[in-house]
């Protein structure tokens, strides 16, 4: 019985966190060189929240953010990663937590932020889910209420994440991206495409965002299989 529970759980281990899972892989140490360039960009203005965003779906945002917030954490940060994505949300799915209420809860007033922050299995790393999906996310967003809580868990932590959807597709990250104090584009490798990047690219300057910098995910080099990360 023992043997058996203890076979589950591993399976169950999370594969997309491969930060905590083989934190010696070359892909865990692409993650730490993100995390090193990220500390490098913020040498003469802290960066204390980043968002993540793509200019298109799929391109990694998610994975890139839950990653980020491990290799940060190993670091001894107390790391809170926010699921701003209010129209397809997943981090509830990479950490394994009940996404019943989240970000959206405290939005509306149906719960205190303290009761729907949650710790994850990785050592500090915290997580705050979306909540249930709302029919308003970019007004959700730019609300008085979500800076209450920007303000709040900025003072609470040492580094803030915010998971956020494409940027083409929708504002949200566009308004994210003003309140935080870096942004992060992911690209991806013979996805994104060049024109798209480029608009993406436009659309968070007018919103003032502060790029740090763009990631390459799922690069693959020609004589490995395996998937790569870079950092420019
Ligand atoms: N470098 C990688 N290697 C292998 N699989 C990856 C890699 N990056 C992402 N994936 C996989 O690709 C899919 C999309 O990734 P993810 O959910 O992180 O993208 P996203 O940009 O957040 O998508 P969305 O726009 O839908 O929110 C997931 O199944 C994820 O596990
Ligand atoms: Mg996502």
């Amino acid at each position: 019985m023992f043997n058996k529970q203890k076979k589950k759980s591993t399976v169950n281990r999370n594969k997309k966190l491969i930060a905590s899972l083989s934190p010696k892989s070359p892909i865990s140490e692409q993650y730490r060189t993100i995390r090193t360039n990220i500390q490098f960009a913020s040498i003469d203005y802290e960066i204390q929240s980043i968002m993540v965003t793509s200019a298109e779906p799929g391109a990694g945002k998610s994975t890139t953010s839950a990653n980020l917030a491990v290799v940060f954490a190993q670091q001894g940060k107390r790391v809170l990663i926010i699921d701003s994505d209010l129209r397809k949300p997943t981090l509830h799915h990479i950490f394994k937590v009940h996404n019943n209420d989240g970000l959206t809860s405290v939005l509306m007033k149906s719960k205190q932020l303290e009761e729907v922050i949650v710790p994850t299995n990785e050592p500090n790393v915290f997580l705050l889910t979306s909540g249930p999906i709302p029919p308003n996310p970019a007004e959700l967003l730019i609300s008085k209420a979500m800076k209450f809580i920007y303000n709040k868990v900025i003072h609470e932590y040492d580094l803030v994440i915010f998971d956020t959807p494409p940027i083409l597709a929708v504002t949200d990250s566009q308004i994210v991206s003003h309140y935080c104090d870096g942004t992060i584009i992911v690209v991806a490798s013979e996805q994104t495409k060049k024109e798209q990047l480029k608009k993406g690219i436009e659309l968070l300057n007018f919103s003032k965002a502060r790029i740090v910098g763009t990631v390459l995910n799922n690069k693959k080099l020609s004589n490995h299989d395996n998937h790569y990360y870079y950092y420019s």
